[in-house]
């Protein structure tokens, strides 16, 4: 099997598009993605990148096919200074447990080595227990159970709303 983890390109958007569909439908949140393939085209590879990803792909039957990805961007810590925030991970379901979730996030460590990040962060809902024993056997650690971090949100009707305040 052989299979290269690489930086993505945008002639994998549809590919990448199509796995972040899967995701979202493996999380049962497929109702709150409203994103655009094109949107995410622009955002990926136009002139104001807001990501970076690694893809992992396999050769299969003489045909090249994406069978994971990881997007990660850069964030700010006033106590850690530069930081990486992983928006998404995904192998897909037959290639699982073969090393390559852990090759991906091992591209994104390989980043944040060499930036000489403070943090590597990402959110998992409580519901997605094989996902948490993935980020623990990575060495992460949980803010909630640890630090009790709380993750708080405004969605758009609520940055309207406080937006509204200030016109
Ligand atoms: C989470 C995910 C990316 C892991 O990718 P993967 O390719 O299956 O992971 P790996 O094969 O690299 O596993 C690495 C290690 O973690 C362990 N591990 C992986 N999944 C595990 C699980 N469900 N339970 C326990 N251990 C697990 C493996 O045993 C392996 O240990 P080893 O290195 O000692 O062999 C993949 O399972 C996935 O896409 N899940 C669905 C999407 C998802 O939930 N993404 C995260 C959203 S927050």
């Amino acid at each position: 099997m052989c299979i290269v983890i690489r930086k993505a390109e945008v002639k994998d958007c549809p590919g990448i598009f199509d796995l972040i569909t899967e995701l979202a439908i493996h999380e049962k949140h497929q109702d709150q993605m409203k994103i655009s393939l094109e949107k995410f085209r622009e955002d990926g590879f136009g002139d104001d990148t807001k990501f970076q990803c690694f893809v992992a792909e396999c050769e299969e039957n003489d045909t090249l096919r994406l069978i994971g990805y990881v997007i990660y961007f850069n964030t700010y810590s006033t106590w850690q200074g530069k930081c990486i925030h992983m928006e998404d991970i995904y192998v897909v379901p037959e290639y699982r447990s073969k090393g390559i979730g852990s090759k991906l996030i091992g591209s994104v460590c390989k980043v944040a080595d060499l930036q000489n990040c403070g943090r590597v962060q990402f959110i998992v809902r409580d519901s997605n227990k094989s996902a948490m024993k993935f980020y623990k056997h990575q060495g992460a650690i949980d803010l909630t159970e640890v630090q009790e971090w709380h993750l708080f949100r405004l969605t758009s009707d609520a940055i309207e709303k406080v937006a509204a305040k200030y016109d």
